[in-house]
């Protein structure tokens, strides 16, 4: 199919108004996104709009108008809500969602008994919409799965000879579609954050809710509100990772990741190849550049993409929301003070794939070492063990461990006023060591409840029998002596439900299994 090219003189927008009212698809710039429009009551121009696309049809299409008014003939009614948002905003980036008239066929509203309204505030795309004396049903102007269109340049690369014309009406303003809110459910609902915010929204029709969608992926057994929740959108080609980092850290983390590429704010100081977009406080800088610099990443052949995180209030919202979809979900929050904490229990290996790590360049925080540290010749801490468990565990200001472990460990009360005073201390130091990638190595992560100060905790085990083995070779014990030890821990099954990864240490590959695990995480 030959496909057109239109400028925007009245005589090319009067020639792509006639296309689109003879049932032809004809793309346009909006102040969001570039649409894909058809005459929204030809059923058959509809349907082709999905075919152009490759968009699965139970995806609705949004129907823009030119004026306030031509929504009366969409609707059932235009309810107060709907008048008040009309009023305060269209024109604009926002589009409502009511019940449809039996104007409004099966196909455009994906088979739903409700239809997306919008008024552009595009001056070009409304002119269009008058010349073709409909309504037009528009989705963003890309292949499905790719990020929208901002510029013209993007609708050529996927729409060329699909589609019958395109108008080159240069860079969209905000760079994200419009806002998406339902008023069909008792409660207004957004289904997509844009660049009219819900404080915006609030400010004209009292609370509103956020579909949890916006922010968070959906559960398989979800029902999407809106069905273009559930498809995996914005996808560029390279796997995409959000850093939840601030300037600094964000900059020590990627500066050290070779290979990959940075998607970072403007003034960021990254040494590794990078696509900006936009400037740290402005989300509106952000909104418009991120599409863009999605597809310039693919572009460049990145292949690993980390990426600034976005505020998520205003605008931001919109920005968080399509860049977590770029990245599937992935976040490494580095905010917590250790990236990796890795326990279990005893002779399982957890030194071993310690090592691994070391050699990844991860610092190592050794929970037993600092223990050991803290609890050295003349340390303040003797003094508050001696008080508890007697004066005699502490001669000439050395600790007597073998006798505090007699008293320590003998019940479950006595364990507990020792970790009461020992886990404070450790957990104080192991915070202040901890810079950049850091692996807390602990034992006792769980005991001293240290889980919720790790990104992820990874879990070392191994059989019974093969640690026991290790444990008599190791510390020179008898095999009952190394039965007790063990019994005093939590079994295998704990770790395997408390932890987000396992390692099995068995005499496994546990290099491989670390690299698999670290290519998830990170
Ligand atoms: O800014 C925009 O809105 C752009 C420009 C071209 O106007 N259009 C756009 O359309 O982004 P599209 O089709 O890519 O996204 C429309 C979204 C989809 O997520 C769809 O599921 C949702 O709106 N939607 C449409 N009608 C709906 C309905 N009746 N109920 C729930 N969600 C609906
Ligand atoms: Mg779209």
């Amino acid at each position: 199919m030959e496909t057109k090219l239109f400028g925007t003189s009245e005589y090319d927008i009067a020639e792509a108004g006639k296309m689109i009212a003879e049932g032809k698809l004809v793309a346009f710039p909006t102040e969001t996104v570039y649409g894909l429009g058809a005459n929204a009551l030809n059923e058959t121009a509809v349907r082709n709009i999905y075919l152009a696309k490759g968009r699965p049809s139970d995806n609705p299409l949004i129907v823009h108008i030119a004026e306030k008014e031509d929504i009366v003939p969409l609707v059932k009614e235009v309810t107060p809500k709907a008048k008040a948002l009309i009023d305060a905003f269209f024109p604009a980036p926002l589009t409502i969602i009511l019940n449809k008239s039996d104007k409004v066929g099966k196909v455009v509203s994906g088979g739903l008994d409700t239809v997306a309204v919008r008024m552009p505030k595009n001056e070009i795309a409304r002119k269009l919409i008058k010349a073709s004396g409909c309504p037009i049903a528009a989705p963003s102007a890309n292949t499905s799965g790719l990020p929208s269109p901002t510029r013209v340049k993007y609708v050529i690369d996927d729409m060329m000879g699909k589609i019958d014309g395109i108008i080159d009406g240069g860079d969209c303003e905000y760079g994200v579609e419009s806002t998406v809110i339902t008023l069909a459910t008792d409660v207004p609902t957004l289904l997509r954050p844009g660049a009219i915010t819900k404080e915006m929204i609030e400010a004209v029709i009292g609370e509103i809710t956020v579909a949890p969608a916006v922010l968070e992926g959906m559960k398989n057994d979800e029902v999407a509100a809106s069905p273009g929740m559930k498809y995996k959108h914005y996808a560029p080609k390279a796997k995409v990772v959000i850093v939840n980092a601030d300037k600094k850290e964000y900059e020590r983390f990627v500066n050290a990741q070779k290979g990959a590429f940075a998607l970072c704010f403007d003034d960021d100081e990254v040494t590794i190849p990078k696509v900006t977009f936009g400037r740290e406080n402005d989300d509106l800088s952000q909104a418009k550049e991120l599409f863009d610099s999605l597809r310039e990443l693919d572009e460049m052949g990145a292949k690993k993409v980390y990426a600034r995180i976005p505020h998520k209030d205003g605008v931001g919202m919109a920005v968080y929301n399509r860049l977590i979809r770029a990245a599937a979900f992935c976040i490494i929050d580095l905010t917590k003070p250790f990236t990796v904490g890795l326990t279990g229990p005893t002779g399982a290996g957890k030194s071993y794939v310690c090592e691994i790590f070391r050699q990844k360049g991860f610092k190592i925080i050794d929970c037993d070492k600092i223990a050991h540290e803290l609890t050295a010749k003349n340390a303040p801490i003797l003094t508050e063990l001696a008080s508890e468990f007697g004066e005699d565990v502490v001669k000439n200001g050395e600790l007597d461990r073998k006798l505090l472990a007699s008293r320590a460990f003998d019940t479950k009360e006595h364990t507990k006023k020792l970790n009461s005073i020992l886990h404070p201390a450790i957990i104080k130091r192991c915070k202040e060591e901890a810079n950049g990638l850091t692996v807390l190595d602990a034992s006792q992560l769980f005991e001293a409840n240290m889980q919720n100060d790790c990104y992820k905790v990874i879990g070392v085990l191994a059989d019974e029998n093969v640690r026991i083995k290790r444990i008599i070779a190791r510390d020179n014990i008898t095999e009952q002596q190394a039965k007790l030890r063990m019994s005093a821990q939590f079994d295998n099954d704990y770790f395997i439900d408390n932890c987000d990864y396992i390692i099995y240490n068995n005499g496994e590959d546990i290099a491989a299994q670390t690299d698999n695990i670290l290519e998830v995480i990170l």
